[in-house]
């Protein structure tokens, strides 16, 4: 898992253009006053925590991957950084005021118990902010169907499937917080034609999965997906529909 954050860590807010308006929407709803202790936990490029610094927060960082924890270190002096595993959070209790976390507890094997340690970090009053990529497949389903046939692998396990806001709201219930609240943000982004749809699916993913294709189902899937991406263009545009949920809750004593 750390493996793939630190390739992506060059490049990651680049490819991924929506987490630094998100992680200023988080810090938003979150609302810390100046002077608030913050830890964000899986920090990334410091998407969350950059906007908590903006704040006058006193931030710390936390993320498993080496890439972006060098990468923290190096743009921001202000933030106290450490390389941490969001299972074994290794501070005293109470130690803040704001625990967030940006688009990372779905990746996470056991976020139900991580989240009770968060709430055992916070402060009496403390709050916990966190993102969660709401998975739409919208107008792009052409695009899931070619995927499953071209990159399915047979026997591979179905897997606990993306997390749900609502979900997420129970895991919070659950791990004792209260005031559960959540809005949702939509982040659409409209591409010209194929083959610009093309080069930004090439950057996440897409470009190692067509090398291992032979050069024939290669070309094969090129010459359909481009095919599939010029009828959306003139039905309507080739428009991504990410969307995203913010959660907060408080560790009431
Ligand atoms: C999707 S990125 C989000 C980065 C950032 N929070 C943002 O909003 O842009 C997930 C981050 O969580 C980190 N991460 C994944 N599993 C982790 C774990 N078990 N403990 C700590 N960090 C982890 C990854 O290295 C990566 O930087």
């Amino acid at each position: 898992m750390t493996a793939k954050y630190d390739a992506l860590a060059e490049r990651y807010e680049e490819i991924f253009f929506y987490v630094a308006d998100l992680g200023r929407q988080l810090i938003d709803f979150a609302d810390p006053p100046p002077g608030a202790r913050v830890l964000d936990i899986g920090a990334g490029r410091g998407a969350v925590a950059r906007a908590a610094l903006a704040r006058g927060c006193l931030v710390t960082a936390v993320d498993a991957s080496a890439g972006m924890v060098a990468h923290l270190a190096a743009d921001y002096p202000d933030l106290t950084v450490h390389r941490m595993d969001a299972a074994a959070l290794d501070f005293p209790d109470g130690s803040f005021d704001l625990v967030t976390a940006g688009f990372v507890v779905q990746v996470l094997d056991d976020p139900g118990a991580i989240l009770a340690d968060v709430r055992r970090l916070l402060s009496p009053s403390g709050m916990v902010a966190l993102s969660l990529e709401t998975q739409t497949v919208g107008r792009l389903g052409w695009l899931h169907d070619l995927n499953a046939e071209f990159f399915a692998v047979p026997d591979a396990p179905a897997g606990p499937g993306p997390m749900t806001h609502a979900q997420l709201d129970g895991l919070l219930a659950e791990a004792g917080f209260t005031a559960v609240e959540r809005i949702s943000v939509e982040m659409p982004r409209t591409l010209p034609d194929g083959p610009a749809l093309w080069d930004w699916l090439a950057d996440r993913g897409l470009a190692d999965s067509v090398a291992r294709l032979t050069p024939d189902r290669a070309t094969e899937f090129r010459t359909r997906f481009l095919g599939h991406a010029e009828t959306m263009r003139v039905t309507g545009g080739i428009t991504l529909e990410f969307a995203a949920t913010l959660h907060r809750a408080r560790r009431t004593p």
